[in-house]
């Protein structure tokens, strides 16, 4: 038995890339496993060479690293799977959560929730037809966690190698209360098999020390993805115990994340664009700096970015 969950840090499209999860992990570290933002799939397999870089193992020594598929179709999962298994991973996730307006319509990522009998001769065959392990990362359902039953009596039948829920509907998006409930709900359903189950949404404070609560329940896994950007390294390192801000670390994986960015991104624009997108998730961590992140939002250049943040970091 474990004293504490296992640490997984969530796919966040647009963040963590390779970049930013080698950047992640060598400042702050502690992360059992990193899942990867979705990888899109054709008849051939993996959609883009932008989504393959992204898993290729030069770009993931040293990580556990564990590449996302989103797709309702097997054959696609299948082949992209054993190009997957080919790289080296053992491991894939089935995206069943995206509650994107664009995804959502074409039965895939939650939208697949809506078809439980479609989903279910899906995993049929990618269970029979795939060596590598998957496990699956869903919504509670996508209107109502009601549907939440029916989804497990499915998801009892394979054997899903980790069942990481986001305890929210799809059409709850990112917003609104996490239904805890359903966690303990599907924890009991779930006792009866070798499903583990992970905790996912909203996780903002140290869970250290509570891997098995007062009635013995044991929590196998919390993955964290917000959390961890609005504080990077709050948990999962010991020799950064305590879920404060270390702020010079914070700064130079600030510093390392730009220039990393700036040897593989074309010109400015998209590097600015990508460091506005995390200090729009560090920000909440300084809520005193409000003044400072109006100039990071107006920044037009690295120079005008780089000069607002260190104003910050020299506080
Ligand atoms: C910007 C953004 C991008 C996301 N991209 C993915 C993704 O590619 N695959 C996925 O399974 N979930 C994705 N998610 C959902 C997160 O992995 C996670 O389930 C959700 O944010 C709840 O966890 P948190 O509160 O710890 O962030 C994304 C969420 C956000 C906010």
């Amino acid at each position: 038995m474990r004293d504490n969950p296992y640490i997984y840090f969530a796919p966040l499209e647009g963040i963590t890339g390779y970049i930013f999860r080698r950047n992640y992990d060598r400042f702050f570290g502690g992360i059992d496993a990193y899942y990867t933002p979705f990888l899109t799939t054709r008849d051939g397999g993996i959609m883009k060479k932008k989504e393959l870089r992204d898993i290729l193992p030069e770009n993931n020594r040293g990580l556990h690293t564990v590449p996302q598929l989103m797709t309702k179709n097997a054959d696609e999962f299948i082949t992209a799977a054993k190009h997957i298994e080919s790289l080296g991973y053992r491991e894939v996730n089935l995206n069943l959560g995206c509650p994107s307006k664009t995804v959502v319509p074409k039965g895939k990522g939650s939208g697949f929730l809506k078809h439980p009998d479609e989903l279910d001769r899906f995993l049929d065959r990618i269970f029979s037809e795939c060596d590598i392990d998957i496990s699956i990362k869903s919504r509670i359902g996508f209107h109502s966690p009601d549907e939440l039953p029916v989804l497990l009596n499915i998801y009892k039948r394979y054997p899903v190698k980790l069942l990481i829920l986001h305890l929210r509907t799809g059409d709850q998006l990112y917003k609104g209360e996490v239904y805890r409930d359903a966690f303990w709900y599907a924890y009991e359903e779930l006792r009866s098999t070798n499903i583990p189950l992970c905790y996912n949404g909203d996780v903002r404070v140290d869970c250290r020390g509570y891997g098995e609560d007062e009635s013995g329940r044991e929590i196998h896994s919390v993955m964290i993805g917000r959390g961890f950007l609005a504080n990077p390294g709050f948990m999962g390192n010991e020799a950064l115990k305590g879920s404060y801000m270390d702020r010079e670390r914070v700064h130079e994986f600030v510093m390392s994340l730009q220039n990393d960015y700036e040897q593989v991104l074309y010109g400015e624009t998209p590097v600015l664009f990508k460091l506005k997108e995390l200090w729009s998730h560090l920000a909440g961590s300084f809520p005193e700096d409000g003044a400072l992140f109006k100039r990071i939002k107006k920044a037009k250049t690295l120079k005008q970015l780089e000069s607002a943040y260190g104003d910050i970091f020299e506080k």
